[in-house]
Parts: structure tokens; C-alpha cells; sequence
């Protein structure tokens, strides 16, 4: 009698002829089958998202900045004339700029009772202030009203990520009592942006928390303090993996 392999065959097939379907069967097949499906999608959703991982290093990320920072402002006062809407810069360093007038352009509005300021800046990295005035007008005016909306305020390389690069665009505080000063204390982290390419950009993320102004502060002012503790960087990297398993998007920051 030859030898027959076939005896070792742990799958052995039942004749065609002896096998029925049933409605347990077949429900319980069409489970399989959509549960398989949903373990497929989950698993390809999962591989497609963006995975975000932090990591902590210390030291300033933009080593040739200088000491400085790129400010751009986009700020409407609508009812206050734009001969009357100035600029200032203060800082610890002992700098002290009435009327900054480089790279700003001021539009008027409300067939010229208002001002929109727009300019770009730099300031040192040292505690300081810059505010929207009427400091450097001729004559000071009786009354000004600093009701105001912000349409940008964003440090550092320009991005066009917004969230909390521009954190303070949209602030209205056109409801608010048209002689207060308002004052802008804003807490900015250096946040290394490195988009899909791999190109990294300096840029700075912040949050901002406005206090309410005494009464008799000087005066006629929009006034943004920004400051920074230089302690720690906090990375965070989102790595997006469509279907290119090198591009990434990575921000990393300085947190307090
Ligand atoms: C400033 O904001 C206004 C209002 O959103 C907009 O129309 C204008 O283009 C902005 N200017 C710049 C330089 O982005
Ligand atoms: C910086 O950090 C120190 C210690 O953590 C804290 O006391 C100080 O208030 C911080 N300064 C700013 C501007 O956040």
C-alpha cells in the first residue's frame, strides 16, 4: 500500500454535499465581516492621524535672532483720527520710541474719523512694552477714544497657523468705556515650527491675560506687554503620516 501524505491533513473537507448554511451562520459570518471592516478603518484612520509627541530641551531655539523679536501688528481704532494714532516703544534697554514710523502705514477709516495702524517692528528681548497712542501727536486731544480691534498681533516668522500665533487677533474692544487705556500682559514662548519640507521657522506662540486698568494710568493707550521665561523648551511634534511615512510637522516651544 503506498503511503498516502493526506493523513496528515487537519483541515479535511467536508463533501459539498453535506454542508447547509443557516440563518446563525450567516448572521454570524456578516458580524465577522463588519467587524473586520471596522478594525480595518480604525486601524487606517489611526495610521493617518496625527500623532503628537512632546519633548522637553532647554535653550533658546533661534540663536540668530540677535536678541530680537519681529512684531506685526494690524490694529482699527474707528473713532480715533489718524493724525492722533501713534506708536511707542519702551524697553528696559533704555529705548524709548514716541511715533515709530518704519515699516507702518496708518489708514483711515470711517471717512476719517478712525485709523487702522498696520506695521511691522522688532523689539529686544528684554522686558518692555510697546502701545498704541496719541503720545506722539501735536496736540494731545481732550478725549480720545480707544475703543479698538485687533486684526493681528503675531510674532517672530511669519506662519499661517493662527490658534495661538496670533492669539490677540480678533480681540474687539469696541464695547468697551471709550476713554479706558487698555494693557495686554502676554506670556510668549519661542515655538520652532518645522513644516512637511522640514523647514523650520522662528516664530512665537503666546497666551494673554488683560487685566482691567486703574482709572488714572497714563493714559490714551492700547499698551501690549510681552515677556517670556527663557527656562525651558517644550517640543511638541505632530507627526502626520499620510501615507509618507517621512513628512512631518513638528512646533516646538519655550513653556514658563
Ligand atoms: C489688517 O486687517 C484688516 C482687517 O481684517 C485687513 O483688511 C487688512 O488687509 C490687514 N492688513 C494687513 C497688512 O494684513
Ligand atoms: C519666570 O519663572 C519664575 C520661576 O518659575 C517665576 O517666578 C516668574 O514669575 C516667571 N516670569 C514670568 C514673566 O513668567
Amino acid at each position: 500500500v503506498p503511503f498516502c501524505w493526506s493523513v496528515f491533513d487537519i483541515y479535511r473537507k467536508v463533501p459539498k454535499d453535506l454542508t447547509q448554511p443557516t440563518y446563525t451562520g450567516a448572521f454570524i459570518s456578516i458580524l465577522c465581516c463588519v467587524f473586520i471592516l471596522f478594525l480595518f478603518l480604525s486601524e487606517l484612520t489611526g495610521f493617518i492621524a496625527t500623532e503628537i509627541v512632546n519633548e522637553l530641551y532647554v535653550d533658546d531655539p533661534d540663536k540668530d535672532s540677535g536678541g530680537k523679536i519681529d512684531v506685526s501688528l494690524n490694529i482699527s481704532l474707528p473713532n480715533l483720527h489718524c493724525d492722533l494714532v501713534g506708536l511707542d516703544i519702551q524697553d528696559e534697554m533704555g529705548r524709548h520710541e514716541v511715533g515709530h514710523i518704519d515699516n507702518s502705514m496708518k489708514i483711515p477709516l470711517n471717512q476719517g474719523d478712525g485709523c487702522r495702524f498696520e506695521g511691522e517692528f522688532t523689539i529686544n528681548k528684554v522686558p518692555g512694552n510697546f502701545h498704541v497712542s496719541t503720545h506722539s501727536a501735536t496736540a494731545q486731544p481732550q478725549n480720545p477714544d480707544m475703543t479698538h480691534t485687533i486684526h493681528k498681533l503675531a510674532f517672530g516668522e511669519k506662519l499661517q497657523v493662527q490658534g495661538a500665533f496670533n492669539a490677540l487677533g480678533g480681540a474687539d474692544k469696541l464695547s468697551s468705556n471709550p476713554l479706558a487705556s487698555h494693557d495686554y500682559i502676554l506670556k510668549i514662548v519661542p515655538t520652532v515650527y518645522e513644516d512637511l519640507s522640514g523647514k523650520q521657522r522662528f516664530s512665537y506662540q503666546y497666551t494673554v491675560a488683560n487685566k482691567p486698568h486703574r482709572q488714572n494710568y497714563p493714559s490714551n493707550l492700547v499698551q501690549i506687554r510681552p515677556q517670556s521665561n527663557h527656562s525651558q523648551v517644550h517640543r511638541e511634534e505632530a507627526a502626520a503620516l499620510p501615507l509618507h511615512h517621512n513628512s512631518k510637522l513638528s512646533h516646538h516651544w519655550l513653556a514658563q
